[in-house]
């Protein structure tokens, strides 16, 4: 059932361009001329217009789909986007009217804490859209309208293709919304779709690099901390790689907004501390590399992963580099996230532990 694969999570990894593939099918319009969404029955184009602000709910790995998911809502409809972790959402006393719209993200439909945030909203009136992996789950059910992730069943507690295919249905539900409020002319999304419809098969290339980052990993692997960098949607995408790292590998690292460093954690770099840093945003790669040169001067080691459009200049400023293919600017999370779940694997694999069940965790968290 691993399909030869020595553990479902290498295989999850490399199911990604098929998820992508099956999320996209059928949602867009002949010619990329638009997005169709038939599955949202409430939110009709007419309640989207009323909508003023939205919420993302989430959990652990899917909050980091809704980093990501806020980023691309905002760019698309220009409408303010907060995210929150859902348990401590409710805590919060988080104002909810109905012009918000609350999305929950789920890839289990079942996690207690994002439940509870999804019933909150509704008593206060607001529409609820869940995006989830599995069809008929509670998430599902309760919701008003549900987008499925089609990732197909994810095994690894670490979650990876759902995670990518979370991506995906927000970047198609970004588009619906600009198209059928008129914020998107056809040009614009037949561009932003050709974009999404290469993702898979860039997906597939990078995949072919994969032994690439199992030497990176086997280094982190000897190291008790580490650290990641990013700015923009790139710091969004490092939060989910520090976090599969430690799941897994049970090495400790943190992901920083790449300007923040020198606001303290600046402090903890000495010499051989490795940082691995992310760079695909072109408005944001000058001040990146000004951050990598600070880390350089203090000793630390730095591992870049970068697109082909800035190989060059980045290899010139770091330790090593690996280079993804290049994509719009808004969409590079679905493709640089898929190294960092490698070192994740990798390092893990190095270190020997348990790669599909990590110890203390569980796939399906139901309570509180
Ligand atoms: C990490 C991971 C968890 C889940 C979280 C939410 O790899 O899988 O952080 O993302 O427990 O689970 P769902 O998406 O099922 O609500």
């Amino acid at each position: 059932e691993k399909d030869g694969f020595d553990h479902f999570m290498l295989k999850e990894i490399y199911e990604q361009p098929k998820a992508y593939r099956d999320t996209m099918r059928g949602r867009m319009l002949d010619g990329l001329e638009g997005v169709k969404l038939p599955e949202l029955k409430v939110l009709t184009p007419e309640r989207l217009k009323e909508i003023r602000n939205v919420h993302i709910i989430a959990c652990g790995t899917a909050y980091h789909a809704g980093l990501v998911g806020r980023t691309l809502i905002e760019r698309a409809v220009k409408i303010p986007v907060e995210n929150d972790v859902a348990s401590e959402y409710r805590y919060r006393d988080p104002i909810i009217t109905p012009e918000t719209l609350v999305i929950v993200v789920s890839q289990s439909g079942e996690t207690a804490d994002t439940l509870a945030a999804l019933r909150e909203a509704k008593r206060c009136g607001a529409p609820v859209l869940a995006i989830t992996n599995v069809v008929g789950s509670s998430v599902a059910r309760e919701a008003d309208d549900t987008i499925v992730t089609w990732a197909g069943p994810e095994i690894a507690v670490a979650s990876t293709k759902a995670y990518t295919s979370q991506l995906i249905a927000f970047m198609l539900f970004s588009l619906y919304w600009a198209q059928v409020t008129g914020r998107a002319d056809t040009a614009q999304l037949r561009h932003e779709l050709a974009a999404m419809e290469a993702l898979p098969e860039q997906v597939e290339k990078l995949l072919e690099q994969a032994t690439e980052m199992k030497r990176v990993a086997e280094d982190m692997a000897k190291h008790d901390n580490l650290f990641f960098i990013g700015r923009g949607v790139d710091h969004a995408v490092v939060q989910e790689g520090s976090l599969k790292l430690k799941e897994i590998s049970y090495i400790h690292s943190e992901a920083y907004a790449a300007g923040e460093l020198k606001h303290g954690t600046l402090a903890l770099i000495e010499d051989d501390v490795p940082v691995i840093a992310l760079l695909t945003q072109p408005a944001l790669i000058e001040k990146m590399v000004s951050n990598i040169k600070e880390v350089k001067a203090r000793g630390g080691v730095v591992y870049a992963i970068t697109d082909e459009a800035h190989a060059e200049l980045v290899g010139k400023e770091t330790d090593g580099v690996f280079v993804i293919p290049t994509t719009l600017p808004h969409l590079s999370p679905a493709l640089s996230v898929v190294p960092l779940q490698l070192i994740a694997y990798y390092a893990s694999l190095a270190r020997g532990n348990d790669v599909d069940k990590p110890r203390n965790l569980a796939k399906s968290v139901t309570v509180e």
